[in-house]
């Protein structure tokens, strides 16, 4: 019979190459754990939980406080992302200026395609206030976005 200590010996591991750099990188710095996690999604593209035992060692941290840092920040993803992610600015001035309805749009476009090619996630100002309303499309940022403008900047995506 199989007992928990062995289970967890066996549990899955993630052996990216970039991991390891990573936590080799960030071994001895003070508070660690954010640039890892950051580094981590920008070369994996998510954080998979797999991984997070492997962080909890290097740091000596408890895995407990790794996955509640992971679950307080919406933008650490644990699933990969989908190969378009559009992140619409939901602050002030961007609401003022048709955020909601540029908004209500994409939402009910993303939601006619297949899950792994665009998701939509909120971000709190991109820095285009005088622009507004403004999206960023896979990293790249959009300003005065119209539903027409949207649509013509995700066909663009898609046909990448
Ligand atoms: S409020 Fe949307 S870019 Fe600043």
């Amino acid at each position: 019979m199989m007992n928990t200590r062995s289970v967890r010996r066996t549990a899955p591991t993630h052996d990216h190459p970039a991991l390891h750099a990573i936590l080799e990188r960030h071994a001895g710095r003070p508070g660690p754990l954010l640039p890892i996690l950051h580094d981590i999604q920008d070369q994996l593209g998510y954080i998979p939980d797999a991984v997070v035992p492997q962080i909890a060692r290097a740091i000596q941290r408890s895995r407990a406080e790794i996955h509640g840092v992971l679950r307080f920040y919406p933008h650490f993803r644990s699933q990969p992302p989908a190969r378009i992610r559009v992140e619409i600015c939901r602050a002030e001035s961007c609401q003022a200026c048709g955020g909601d309805a540029l908004q209500a749009h994409a939402q009910a476009v993303i939601a006619g395609l297949p899950e792994d090619q665009a998701s939509l996630a909120p971000v709190y100002c991109l820095g285009l206030c005088s622009q507004s309303p403004a999206l960023m499309i896979n990293g790249q940022p959009h300003a005065r976005v119209t539903a027409e403008r949207f649509d013509a900047l995700l066909q663009a995506a898609l046909e990448a």
